[in-house]
């Protein structure tokens, strides 16, 4: 890839911008100086981009998977209404770089939210057919009893929907805090499956999404995978 467009590609600016950066010897990768615009960059070698004395982080290209611990009060949308976006909690350079969510956490959810540009990845995740695991942990306004458990298995009809929705997995780790999988990813699931089932969410927290979990993460950390 060249110089010019491997720039472009990090979210680093415009054409010009970016051939301004190269003529003004602005460029180091790997701890050496770039100054052609033209020369080819295997984009797999770049280890440290550093742009007029400040690294800055290096996406994987041509594509990123990113495993972001949500924090609350964040909006899982590049047109936040009342909190600031997701994508607001990484370096300023990869808001030009078209990050997508692979599905939408609530604003008050917390916890494994995958940021990709790759949209087969993503279409898979979160198609129904692909059955994607997403392992909630959810924090009960009353408590309760494996009856809970045993309703959200067998299925539950969700208000303004015909369908039956069930829990693949559902269990109390105590009498406030049900562990539960689901493997579609309807709007509000979680929280309109415990009404439809007599209880209320008083927090929500998605501990994995398939293979990938948190726990390395605190709330706004984020590491490619
Ligand atoms: N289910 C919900 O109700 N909210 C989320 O954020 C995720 C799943």
């Amino acid at each position: 890839m060249q110089l010019l467009k491997y720039l472009q590609s990090q979210g680093l600016g415009s054409r010009k911008q970016c051939q301004w950066l190269i003529d003004n010897d602005c460029v180091t990768i790997n701890g050496a100086l770039w100054n052609n615009p033209k020369s080819v960059i295997e984009p797999d070698t770049v280890k440290t981009l550093n742009i007029d004395g400040d690294d800055v982080v290096v996406v994987p290209m041509p594509y990123f998977y990113i495993l972001l611990n949500k924090p609350a009060d964040f909006e899982t949308s590049h047109k936040p209404q009342q909190y600031p976006s997701v994508f607001s909690l990484f370096p300023d350079h990869m808001r030009n770089i078209d990050m997508q969510a692979v599905g939408r956490l609530d604003a008050d959810t917390t916890g494994v939210l995958l940021i990709t540009n790759d949209g087969q990845f993503n279409h898979r995740m979160t198609s129904p057919k692909h059955k994607a695991a997403k392992i909630y942990r959810v924090t009960l306004k009353h408590a309760a009893d494996d009856s809970l458990c045993e309703t959200l298995k067998h299925g539950v009809l969700l208000h303004d929907d015909n369908e039956t929705v069930r829990a693949a997995e559902a269990f109390l780790a105590d009498e406030k805090t049900l562990i539960m999988t689901i493997t579609e990813g309807k709007y509000h699931q979680v929280k309109r499956m415990v009404a439809a089932a007599g209880n209320r969410v008083e927090h929500l927290h998605r501990d994995k999404f398939s293979d990938w979990d948190t726990q390395d993460l605190g709330f706004g950390e984020w590491k490619f995978i």
